[in-house]
């Protein structure tokens, strides 16, 4: 199984060029189920997650090119596909679920894994699944497969999420735009992921309207048109390059982003004392001073996001007095804490909440990630360690980073994938 050896102590400091959003590439892939015309999708970050959707799209029956060197996939479904998403392809990855709305809504019948497990809590789909039976879907589940049907289609009605979820709003927003009438959206995710599907949907014809902050209005349409676009940027691997520039002292001009949706993040550093410029399409991070110490707490966008408390959970090792975090959006997001504390962390926890002491000089080791951010912070925590630090399974880091260890290594770190 391949590691990383990372040998810290090295400053983080040159350019980097942010990658197109993982977690929007992903929607905007399931939701080309909708369309027979052709599509062109641009900025399109290479990582394992994103091939997974690709592969699954594939078997389905899409005709995909997929033009790696360019970051840009064409995607044709001249043909009916088919309507069963089989559970190796959706053990992996939770994203997978969105396939769901798009060919209940198109061909009135879907049969989709439901999603494998995930470590960092149980993860359920029962909005997904209310929300679709509200729209008139009969639901079954057997087998570990959700069986659904609408013969006459998806209809139109008034969906009130009891809470907030990304995955949820992107389903059933996709689902809408083909189904019969009008459908009201309320307590939505307004992530700008969400944000660029909305954008996406909207240049292939579909009709959407933002009402209030978390509400949207979609009128079903049968026809879509073809389109070009081109993904937002990656805010969490932005955020996550922050942090490092911050934990190594260096400083780092991040690129290919806009700062406007990084506010939370950017606030959070500099009243830790880290120093921000943010320009138009940049940010420049450098870090002179001693880091504050700071309580922070997860929420939905525009909240602080949960997919960089570990990140951030190991700057505050590195800050003056004690932090604290809360988090509030996944019951078991402190897998990532053990392994911190086997590098000479100080953290402890108690439910949903981690005290983390600060000035601790984190030691290498070798260490397990769990899952995709948790793999992230053990390689930060790697670049302040004395001596080596070895990051077992990093499969899960290649599922959202691309090229995490060249960029890395372009800006200093002493970084290197044993195969
Ligand atoms: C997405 C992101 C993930 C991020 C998360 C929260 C993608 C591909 N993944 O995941 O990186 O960490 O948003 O920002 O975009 N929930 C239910 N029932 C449901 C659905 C969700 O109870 O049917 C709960 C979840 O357990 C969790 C909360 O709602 O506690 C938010 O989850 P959700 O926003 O749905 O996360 P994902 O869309 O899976």
């Amino acid at each position: 199984m391949e590691k990383l050896e990372i040998n810290g102590g090295k400053k983080i400091s040159g350019t980097i060029i942010v990658s197109g959003s993982k977690n929007a590439t992903l929607p905007i892939l399931a939701s080309t189920i909708l369309t027979n015309n052709s599509v062109t999708i641009k900025n399109i970050p290479i990582v394992k997650d994103v091939l997974t959707m690709v592969n699954l799209l594939s078997t389905l029956g899409s005709s995909i090119k997929f033009i790696k060197k360019k970051k840009k996939i064409i995607i044709s479904n001249k043909k009916k596909l088919k309507t069963f998403a089989p559970y190796n392809l959706l053990k992996t990855m939770r994203a997978g679920v969105l396939v769901l709305g798009p060919l209940l809504a198109k061909y009135g019948v879907a049969k989709v894994s439901l999603p494998g497990g995930c470590a960092i809590g149980s993860r359920p789909v029962n909005l997904h699944l209310e929300a679709l039976k509200k729209m008139g879907a009969d639901i079954r589940i057997k087998d570990g497969y959700i069986i659904a049907s609408a013969k006459k289609g998806l209809n139109g009605c008034l969906i009130n999420f009891p809470k907030i979820s990304v995955g949820a709003t992107e389903n059933i927003l996709i689902a809408a735009c083909f189904s019969n009438g009008k459908t009201k959206l309320r307590n939505c995710a307004i992530e700008p992921e969400v944000n660029d599907l909305i954008i996406f949907l909207k240049s292939m014809g579909c009709k959407i309207s933002k009402v209030g902050n978390r509400g949207l209005n979609v009128i079903g349409i049968k026809k879509l048109k073809s389109t070009t676009h081109r993904v937002i940027f990656d805010r969490i691997e932005a955020g996550t390059y922050m942090i490092a520039a911050a934990l190594t002292k260096g400083k780092l001009k991040i690129e290919n982003i806009n700062p406007r949706i990084l506010s939370t993040e950017i606030k959070v550093l500099k009243k830790m004392k880290v120093e921000i410029t943010e320009k138009k399409n940049h940010i420049i991070v450098n870090r002179l001073k001693k880091l504050q110490n700071i309580d922070i707490e997860t929420k939905p966008y525009p909240g602080f996001p949960t997919d960089l408390q570990a990140q951030i959970m190991v700057l505050m090792t590195n800050a003056v007095g004690v932090s604290k975090i809360r988090e509030n959006i996944f019951e078991n997001r402190f897998m990532h804490v053990s392994e911190l504390r086997r590098m000479g962390a100080r953290i402890e926890t108690r439910g949903n909440e981690a005290k983390i002491f600060g000035e601790i000089k984190l030691n290498g080791a070798q260490v397990m990630a769990t899952d995709l951010r948790a793999s992230v912070c053990l390689v930060l925590a790697g670049l302040v360690a004395s001596n080596t630090t070895i990051v077992n399974r990093i499969y899960h880091l290649d599922r959202g980073y691309e090229n995490i260890e060249s960029i890395l290594s372009n800006c200093g770190a002493k970084i290197k994938r044993l195969k």
